[in-house]
């Protein structure tokens, strides 16, 4: 959520800072700045609403200058703009931000930069101030007059204060950080240093991007990619100062460190939309890639095949095999796989698992046990609710164990162990490959965890790492053909709800296939127990529904049969998600029960969750596009969570 980015070098800053803004539009925001030091005076520019607006804004020539412009030629026009800035703003030193307000409204005087009252110093900053209200207080009786309603602009006058009192802004930035409760990441230009930007973090996520001869601050590693490869991570409190030709480290008492760069071994390609009309689409389609990255380095052959699980240089069988229960904490769709890694870890290894959204589990005094195994699951590895509890758990001497997307986050600094999800950078902000593959690594843990445990026999646990290791086959057969799920859509994408039924894993499923619907599309959606329904939902079924029954469950196909029928006669759409040898789902001559039935590959019901999503994942694109959203970029929504 919200994007920094600053510049330092030999070419034009703003369009670097536009172009690398762009790439950090996945993130979310909702307006937009760039500060740039030009001769002796750091110019703003800064508009509420898109990217495109800023762009306009700076070279005052609109984008689309006729309405039969199509997408593409929209988008060739806005990247020229964006090279012309340099026309507008032309300085080589800058700093640039995408907000999402926690305070204040969107507005253009709210978007960032914000500056000190004579505007010689610019600051950009990620996340949020708590004790504002206490240093505004304080500022306004030295007289400062605040112009915008956000907790950042604290930041600009009290560097400002220090600055007039210490002279050098090095130490006026690191006694200002002394004063801020919460968290920050921060860019800061002073009109008396043109030589250097100083950034510094905590909490919100903030890299360097090392190049020859130019440097680089982002929130993410893309917005650097096109440039270097070549990033420091900041770790907490440190502080950075960008010079052209190197960067110096501190820590937050201004000391200075050493730290060695990581080498990125993502290409740009994979932040890039490689022909897809959208991201989400493209990471849809590269779930089979993800799954066997993520699957086939910790399985163990015998010749072509697999028969063992190893997690390298992870050493976490004692913990397992002594474990009293497995808790696992996340947010949204992480928290959705942790409830089907509930049932998985139950059904093979019986051991019990308490499941917790991260944002309720540190607000309830959670007991925890030195026996527990902790597991958070976070795709960014930012999320802040997830890093709460990974605190939470570590303060009361419990072992963590974080799956996640990001090397070099958050939650992979600060937990005991790391098991990766290797499915590349995910930009949609609905998250789709991030997803499977945690269900993978979840999967993987279960089986070992129960091989350890000796809850089940060498066969079934060699049979199941081998259906495991066929799922990403599984996952491209489902892909080949997408015709049934884009014609259902096409009859049904103006109904105004939809529900998901399922039992027992199938309902773990429900609850993602849901969330994923209502993020893209705006329908309204929601996740049943298909056994539940009779207590309460049904009431809520008319001819505008739409039922999605998650079938896969083979032992239940009778149940959730009934409860189609049980919708059905309340005259809703049904749409029946189940696997390719069942027939339990016809309709007879007389009798229309399921007005479309999806089959995805037979696997084991365990492994189900990883198929039956797809097409649930497809349908929200569908209904997205259809009903004129970008479904990469949803409203409201941030890529990555990073306040409370
Ligand atoms: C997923 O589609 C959502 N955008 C959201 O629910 C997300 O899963 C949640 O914010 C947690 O993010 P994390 O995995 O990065 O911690
Ligand atoms: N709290 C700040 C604001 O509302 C920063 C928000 C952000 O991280 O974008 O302006």
């Amino acid at each position: 959520m919200c994007g920094i980015v600053g510049y330092i070098g030999s070419k034009y800053a703003a369009p670097v800072l536009v172009n690398a803004l762009k790439k950090l539009e996945y993130r979310g925001y909702d307006s937009a700045g760039i500060a740039v030091l030009e001769d002796e005076d750091i110019v703003v520019r800064k508009v509420k609403g898109a990217l495109k607006n800023l762009v306009e804004n700076i070279t005052d020539k609109v984008i689309k200058t006729s309405e039969s412009m199509s997408e593409s030629e929209c988008e060739k026009r806005e990247q020229e703009l964006i090279q012309e800035t340099s026309k507008y703003v032309k300085g080589t030193l800058g700093i640039g931000h995408t907000r999402w307000a926690t305070h204040g409204e969107p507005s253009n005087v709210n978007a960032h930069p914000h500056l000190n009252e004579d505007g010689t110093i610019a600051i950009v900053h990620n996340g949020i101030v708590e004790n504002y209200a206490k240093l505004k207080a304080w500022l306004q009786g030295e007289g400062i007059v605040f112009k915008s309603q956000t907790d950042t602009e604290v930041i600009a006058h009290t560097i400002n204060f220090y600055y007039e009192q210490f002279g050098d802004i090095f130490q006026a930035v690191t006694a200002s950080l002394k004063k801020l409760e919460g968290s920050y990441a921060l860019g800061v230009l002073c009109s008396d240093y043109p030589d250097r930007i100083i950034a510094a973090r905590k909490e919100s996520p903030l890299i360097v991007g090392l190049g020859k001869g130019e440097n680089f601050i982002a929130s993410d590693v893309p917005a650097v990619l096109e440039y270097t490869r070549e990033v420091y991570f900041l770790e907490q409190k440190e502080i950075a100062v960008l010079y052209e030709d190197h960067v110096d480290l501190f820590d937050e008492d201004g000391n200075k460190i050493i730290k060695q760069p990581y080498h990125v071994e993502w290409d740009i390609s994979s932040a890039e939309k490689n022909g897809y009309e959208h991201f989400m689409l493209k990471e849809i389609h590269e779930q089979p890639k993800a799954l066997h990255d993520t699957i086939h380095p910790r399985l163990v052959f015998d010749g072509e095949k697999p028969v063992d699980i190893k997690f390298d240089d992870l050493n976490f069988d004692e913990a397992f095999k002594n474990a009293g229960r497995i808790v696992i904490t996340a947010c949204g769709t992480s928290y959705h796989a942790s409830v089907v890694a509930k049932y998985a870890f139950e059904k093979f290894a019986r051991i019990p698992v308490v499941v917790d959204t991260a944002s309720e589990f540190r607000y309830r005094n959670p007991i925890l046990k030195k026996d527990d195994v902790f597991i958070i699951i976070t795709q960014s590895g930012e999320t802040a609710d997830t890093l709460a509890a990974l605190r939470l758990a570590k303060e009361n001497g419990v072992r963590v164990i974080a799956i996640t997307n990001c090397v070099g986050s958050t939650a992979s600094r600060e937990a005991d162990d790391v098991i990766y999800t290797w499915a590349g950078p995910e930009i949609a902000v609905a998250s789709t490959k991030a997803y499977t593959t945690q269900l993978a690594c979840l999967y993987l843990l279960a089986l070992k965890c129960a091989d350890l445990r000796k809850t089940i026999s060498a066969q079934e646990y060699q049979h199941n790492i081998q259906e495991l290791y066929s799922l990403s086959d599984k996952v491209s057969e489902i892909l080949e053909d997408k015709t049934s799920i884009q014609k259902f859509v096409s009859r049904n994408f103006n109904k105004t709800k939809i529900f998901y039924i399922g039992r027992n894993f199938d309902s773990a499923t429900s609850l993602e296939c849901a969330l994923k619907l209502k993020e893209v599309s705006y329908m309204h959606s929601e996740a049943f127990a298909a056994g539940e329904l009779k207590h309460g939902p049904i009431a809520l079924v008319d001819e505008s529904t739409i039922v999605v029954a998650i079938a896969t469950q083979k032992s239940l196909y009778d149940k959730i049969a009934s409860n189609i029928e049980e919708v059905k006669s309340r005259i809703c759409t049904t749409l029946v998600i189940t696997q390719k040898s069942c027939n339990r789902f016809k309709n007879d001559e007389e009798k229309v029960i399921y007005d479309e039935v999806v089959k995805v590959p037979d696997t084991e019901d365990a492994f189900a969750p990883i198929l039956s999503v797809i097409p649930a994942q497809l349908l929200a694109y569908y209904c997205a596009v259809h009903r004129g959203m970008n479904p990469d970029k949803p409203r409201n929504l941030a890529k990555s969570v990073t306040v409370e």
